[in-house]
């Protein structure tokens, strides 16, 4: 079999249909997958999809490729692996359709045999569309990355490998491994499947073989118990990975077949008791939901921005990822597995009431059972995956007849992969909207409710109404998972004593809170912000507005145009870390010393507005562009005592920190450039201290992250204005020019701004707070060049090598 990435050579262009002119159509253009075919399209003050989308219009669009089909593959059995279009794909195969697959975030296998022009050109064609059919920005069309897979009559069929540790301890893993043989032929075949256990360096420690007979026409099953001796265990501390190397040969001994299975060795228990355990030990989810876009590639997504993410996150101090909500991409899955990270993949945003006008609820009722078992397929190897949530905010929840679907697609996930927990991100304010009034009768104090909308979902989310709604969609979960209900963790422990909590979604400014729970309860096993990463659409629903500012108008969570990004995650779109990432660090006790996040001083003292998913508008500077003897408001976090602030050797003064004080200190100041200190005290000794200094002349400077990297991979380069000593400048903002030069191309430049009109198409972009990203795509060998240059600073350049 040979199975290799289909990428180059596609054209994609708009489809004419209902929704383009061809007055405003495009000409097909050449693109390399994984492409994204919004990203670059105007947005507009009137675009219907408005705030969901960022403001980005949708489309039907059309992807071409030729295919040159040899004689030789009337032999063989030719395949597509899609890992994933947006949405409503439809694929079709010298003009006849091959499949349509309407999830856009399912992997499906397009089997091109019966369509296949031996000794031409053939040609493939890729409808997609997106159009007011999401709740945030989701892309469109092939976004993830597709294989060519031509293989023997006799294969391995996609995630044809399952392999499970059923029975584990420090003497020896037992490994089962079910392989299906697929065959294709007229004709009953005798083959052997043979396996090989290849241990993390590189040893093989256990192999098995078999006989197995397959009539044509179908599938057989081969299994093996194969033991591996003193196993090196799976955990977010020591990701372990193993491989299960597959191969099927025919009766005389030639290969048709093989395969190389990634799994991890690591057992998995929940309980009320001791909440959560991965190898008998306990672990607390430290959890980020994270939505599937990569910023500036828009939804393309490549291995390495996956990878790069999952990575920042978990130095950010996240060990659980929540796909929200949607089944997440193999690529990043396998980065959870490398870096050690806990995956809670998500089914679906909706089952059968629409959110909004188009969305999946169309096709969810009769395509749920396709739908769990790509889910499910794609995650079981996977070590990482620990929960599969079936939905999120289901709107149906609460009736009797919502409850019979929560239990059909529980049923259903568990008899896919019995091996892990089912959970479902549910509100029970979502779940009763149309109940709500009647709730809030049955809420004491209504103006408390009122207040500010955290509290108020707290209250309601606790009532009786509530409770008594979502009990039978709850009791068909192995983990209740809680979206803004923290208020009910500790009355359902007296009240359903055998139910496990995760809170499944949370407001990021309330984590010290969060974080109590977490650690005093055993039966709430962890805590997802909204979210880890900033994402694109559901615009400015994090932001901090000044409502003095001339024009400014109350649009509640919706930022207005030209708002592209949501605002709300502990790392900006470029991987930045913004303050609140070291707050939540704090309070997750992985940092002792304090940080230091102060507050623009040209917006000192004007008022703001904030939504419960925003943070402060604050930056870990001391550079400004203030007169000295300004007035400054600086914030330093710490689990301490006390901290004590100093400029330039002169104290500030102290003030207590630690839980009591939400583990913030804040300070009023005047600026003056120099040394910023905060020192934190517990019983009067120094624990730890953070340094800010005034940068001095700020050059253009460019680092690429890593020096080589794989051909068909991306080049991170960091654009900051920043001193010699590395200190970044947060008080100018120049547009930057970059070009790239050699075997490469810019696949993406673009800030953590999220008030923009900019594209991430241009090649020009301003700096934000001092920073921008560029994301380079290597295509060939040799070195790339990326050249950065702006109006009053030096050109720069960096460089990577493609290997
Ligand atoms: C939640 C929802 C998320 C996101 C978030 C913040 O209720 O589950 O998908 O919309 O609000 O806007």
């Amino acid at each position: 079999m040979t199975r290799t990435p289909f990428h180059d050579g596609w054209t994609a262009g708009f489809k004419l249909g209902p929704f383009e002119s061809p007055a405003e159509g495009r000409g097909p253009v050449p693109v390399v997958l994984p492409h994204d075919a919004l990203r670059d399209l105007p947005r507009s003050v009137d675009e219907v999809q408005g705030v969901h989308s960022g403001y980005t219009p949708g489309g039907a669009f059309e992807y071409a490729r030729e295919l040159d089909v040899p004689e030789s593959w009337r032999e063989k059995t030719v395949r597509l692996e899609f890992d994933g279009v947006y949405r409503d794909a439809v694929v079709f195969l010298n003009g006849e359709v091959v499949t349509h697959e309407a999830n856009g975030y399912a992997g499906f296998t397009a089997e091109l045999d019966p369509y296949l022009r031996f000794g031409e050109t053939n040609r493939l064609t890729v409808e997609a569309r997106a159009h007011r059919d999401s709740r945030w920005y989701s892309g469109a069309g092939i976004y993830r990355p597709v294989h060519l897979v031509v293989a023997d009559p006799v294969h391995i069929p996609t995630y044809g490998v399952v392999v499970t540790t059923p029975d584990v301890d420090d003497e020896r893993a037992v490994i089962e491994v079910a392989v299906t043989v697929r065959n294709a032929a007229r004709h009953t075949r005798e083959t052997r499947v043979r396996w090989e256990i290849v241990a993390p360096d590189g040893e093989t420690v256990a192999s098995g073989t078999s006989p197995v007979t397959v009539l044509p026409g179908t599938d057989a099953v081969a299994r093996a118990r194969l033991t591996v001796a003193a196993p090196a265990r799976w955990h977010p501390d020591h990701p372990h990975l193993y491989a299960a190397r597959t191969t099927v040969t025919d009766a005389a001994g030639a290969v048709l077949d093989g395969e190389s299975t990634t799994f991890g060795i690591r057992t998995l228990q929940v309980d009320p008791v001791r909440g959560l355990r991965i190898n008998g030990l306990p672990v607390t989810l430290r959890g980020a939901c994270v939505h599937h876009d990569n910023g500036v590639l828009g939804a393309a997504t490549h291995d390495d921005a996956e990878d790069r993410r999952v990575r920042l996150l978990k130095e950010a101090g996240f060990n659980a990822l929540r796909s929200a909500h949607n089944p997440m991409s193999r690529a990043m899955l396998d980065a959870c597995d490398r870096h050690g990270v806990l995956v809670m993949d998500e089914l679906a945003d909706a089952w059968t009431r629409a959110k909004v006008p188009f969305d999946a609820t169309i096709t969810f009722p009769e395509r749920w059972e396709r739908d769990i078992r790509s889910l499910v397929e794609k995650d079981r190897n996977h070590p990482s995956v620990i929960m599969y949530s079936i939905g999120n905010e289901i709107l149906e929840l609460g009736t009797p007849i919502g409850s019979t679907w929560s239990r059909r697609l529980a049923e259903a996930v568990r008899a896919a992969d019995p091996t892990r927990f089912v959970t479902n991100g549910i509100n029970g304010i979502i779940a009763n909207l149309p109940r709500m009034a009647e709730a809030r009768e049955q809420v004491e104090d209504a103006n408390t409710m009122m207040a500010n909308m955290g509290d108020q979902m707290g209250l309601m989310n606790a009532s009786p109404l509530v409770s008594a709604s979502i009990e039978e969609s709850a009791a068909v979960l192995d983990v209740v998972g809680f979206n803004y209900a923290d208020s009910r963790y500790r009355q359902d422990a007296v009240d359903h004593p055998n139910r496990v909590i995760v809170g499944s979604e949370t407001f990021p400014a309330r984590i010290d809170v969060m974080w109590g729970l977490v650690e005093e309860l055993p039966h709430v096993i962890g805590d997802f912000t909204w979210t880890g990463w900033d994402y694109l659409g559901e615009a400015g629903i994090g932001r901090v507005d000044y409502t003095d500012e001339p024009g400014y108008a109350d649009t509640g969570t919706a930022g207005p145009f030209p708002y592209r990004l949501a605002e709300s995650g502990d790392l900006d779109i470029t991987g930045y870390r913004r303050t609140i990432s070291y707050y939540r660090e704090i309070v997750y006790g992985l940092r002792t010393d304090p940080y230091i996040a102060v507050h623009r001083p040209q917006h000192h003292g004007r008022p703001t507005a904030t939504t419960p998913w925003s943070w402060t508008d604050t930056v870990s500077t001391w550079s400004w562009d203030a007169a000295p003897g300004a007035p400054v408001t600086v914030d330093v976090y710490a689990d301490a005592d006390e901290v004590e602030l100093l400029l330039d050797g002169e104290s500030l003064g102290s003030a207590p920190v630690g839980a009591e004080k939400a583990f913030v200190a804040r300070f009023e100041t005047a600026f003056r450039p120099g040394e910023l200190v905060a020192v934190a005290r517990r019983d009067g000794r120094v624990t730890g201290r953070h340094v800010l200094r005034t940068a001095g002349t700020p050059r253009l400077q460019a680092h690429a992250e890593r020096a080589e990297v794989a051909v068909g991979g991306l080049a991170f380069v960091t654009i900051i204005l920043a001193d010699d000593d590395g200190i970044a400048v947060a008080d100018r903002d120049v547009p930057v020019e970059v070009a790239v030069s050699g075997p490469g191309v810019l696949a993406g430049l673009g800030s953590g701004r999220a008030r923009t009109e900019e594209s991430f198409g241009a090649s020009a972009y301003a700096t934000y707070d001092g920073r921008l990203l560029a994301v380079v795509r290597v295509d060939g060998p040799g070195e790339v060049v990326v050249n950065a240059s702006a109006e009053g600073y030096d050109e720069v350049r960096t460089s990577v090598v493609g290997v």
